[in-house]
């Protein structure tokens, strides 16, 4: 009995190995490269109104994650025509995959950035906005905003991917010089949690150093993903992460999967060391 079951088990794991290879092998990401910064923007206007549309027929609402800096600029095409009249703005839901944990007027805010530069230009319903509950303990802010997720999904207003983390619609990120998205940085534990949906920082080798993130979990059961680096300085880490280069310890940016995309929006300079 116990014999047989040694041979199930082995069998399980023979087979089961070259399976989940095979399928990781088949998450390429799409890699778009655009002539320009401007173009980029062009670019990402026209995905995310068009998962806009998908996800708001398929599910009734559109949730969107944010980073902060440049990417609030670079999605600034979705205020003009023909986006801001034709997305159904009342449907988007809003959240962060990275906040600094300071008070949500304060400038190093990314609230407070895509407030200024985005939010406060289109008619997404207040209480379809989740920033962070600013609370001095960024520990505290992580526990709260991890339990404010947990509530949505409860009411099936964000539904849970089948490893059991809350599955968004599209994320949005940008990369660092180091390599890495959200707060999930290169030398720093945060980026191996496994089980928490939110964590925090308390030195983030990037100013400011408290924060707190989504962890990889999370951002690997996003639909669809927009990783988005338009900057000629940072293109030795994009053929890094896209040529697949054995770097130590790895690029975080290079571990982002989607459910259903992974798509890299470039520019030409951007990507002038990929292979
Ligand atoms: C967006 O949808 C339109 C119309 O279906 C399609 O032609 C276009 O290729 C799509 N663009 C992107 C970036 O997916
Ligand atoms: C859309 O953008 C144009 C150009 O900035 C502006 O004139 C118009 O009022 C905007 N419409 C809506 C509904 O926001």
């Amino acid at each position: 009995m116990g014999h047989t079951m040694n041979l199930v088990l082995f069998f399980v794991a023979v087979i089961a190995v070259p399976i989940s290879l095979a399928l990781a092998s088949n998450e390429k990401p799409i890699v778009r490269i655009l002539d320009s910064e401007e173009d980029a923007a062009v670019a990402l206007a026209e995905y995310t109104a068009n998962l806009s549309e998908k996800y708001i027929k398929q599910k009734g609402s559109f949730s969107v994650v944010l980073s902060g800096a440049n990417l609030i600029n670079t999605m600034r095409k979705l205020l003009k025509p023909r986006y801001n009249t034709t997305i159904d703005w009342s449907k988007w839901l809003i959240f962060w995959v990275d906040e600094r944990v300071v008070p949500l007027d304060d400038p190093l805010s990314n609230y407070k950035l895509a407030f200024d530069g985005f939010l406060s230009k289109v008619p997404i319903p207040k209480s379809n906005i989740f920033p962070i509950n600013y609370n001095k303990s960024p520990a505290d802010v992580a526990v709260d905003y991890e339990s404010r997720l947990k509530k949505l999904v409860d009411e099936k207003i964000i539904p849970l991917s089948a490893s059991k983390f809350p599955k968004f619609d599209l994320i949005l990120l940008g990369v660092g010089f180091d390599g890495h998205v959200a707060s999930l940085f290169p030398n720093r534990p945060q980026r191996y949690e496994k089980k928490r949906w939110v964590t925090f920082i308390t030195d983030s080798p990037k100013p400011p150093p408290p924060r707190i993130t989504l962890t990889f979990p999370v951002i690997n059961s996003a639909s669809d993903i927009a990783l988005v680096v338009l900057d000629k300085g940072k293109a030795d880490i994009v053929a890094a992460a896209l040529g697949g280069a054995v770097v130590t310890p790895s690029l975080p940016c290079a571990e982002v999967k989607a459910e259903e995309e992974l798509t890299w929006f470039l520019d030409k300079d951007t990507a002038s060391k990929l292979k």
